[in-house]
């Protein structure tokens, strides 16, 4: 990429269009999904490549679980596969961290999330976030009622409470807000995906299903990115 293009150092990618990628080929929904992890793999690699500081794929939100069980099950082992893989990504130096609610899950993949987490704790390359049963609206109450029970407990004032103290409640506690939110499929939604590190996010919307896209792709992205000005409120 051109020495002149500033990369971002936070993107948010919403992996929407799978479904209809599937559809499209008269298959499975879920065979959409598998592609859409070889995909999820590449880009990561990317990302790193690319010198991203963090980049955050919504894998699953906290609505996902209606869709119907063959689905969910299949989603849920697609993941499984990836992180018992991922222990093999050594060389990567990716820290990865999972974003949302961990309570909904158990056994073996609670092990595996549990696991990649505490082994990459320490790597000081990319961090990898993985939304899984995320919902932003979700984290805001998490961040509130662990504010709330800091300021019951006498630890902290009301007039402490800043944006900062929000921002270090969240699940993304130290990273940089993402620059931008990526979203293919032609969907023109945040669907409840980082709404407090948002704020001040460019939304990058592209017409390629998810299980199409490409670095090319990304590329295109981030020189969009590069050609939207931003005032961050200023003039
Ligand atoms: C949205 O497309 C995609 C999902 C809800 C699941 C994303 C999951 C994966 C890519 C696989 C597992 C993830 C990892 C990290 C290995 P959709 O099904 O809503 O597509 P549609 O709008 O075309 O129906």
């Amino acid at each position: 990429m051109d020495s002149n293009i500033r990369i971002p150092k936070h993107i948010g990618i919403i992996m929407d269009g799978n479904g209809r990628w599937a559809k499209k080929r008269f298959l499975p929904r879920n065979a959409g999904h598998k592609k859409g992890a070889e995909v999820f793999q590449d880009i990561t690699r990317y990302c790193n490549e690319l010198g991203l500081e963090s980049v955050t794929f919504y894998a699953f939100s906290t609505e996902n679980w209606k869709r119907p069980e063959e689905e969910v099950n299949g989603i849920m082992s697609l993941l499984k596969e990836y992180l018992i893989k991922a222990f093999d990504y050594e060389k990567e130096n990716n820290r990865v961290l999972f974003l949302g609610d961990k309570s909904a899950f158990s056994g073996e993949l609670l092990d595996l999330m549990n696991d990649i987490e505490t082994k990459t704790a320490d790597r000081d390359g990319m961090t990898l976030n993985i939304a899984l049963n995320y919902g932003g609206r979700d984290e805001i109450v998490n961040a509130t009622k662990e504010i709330a029970k800091n300021v019951r407990s006498g630890k902290i004032r009301i007039e402490d409470i800043n944006e900062k103290m929000l921002s270090d409640n969240m699940y993304t506690k130290g990273q940089p807000d993402p620059d931008f939110i990526l979203r293919p499929s032609g969907e023109k939604r945040l669907s409840n995906f980082l709404l407090w590190q948002s704020a001040y996010a460019e939304f990058i919307y592209m017409d390629v299903l998810w299980p199409d896209f490409t670095r090319k792709d990304l590329d295109e992205a981030i020189l969009e990115f590069n050609r939207r000005n931003r005032r961050f409120g200023g003039v």
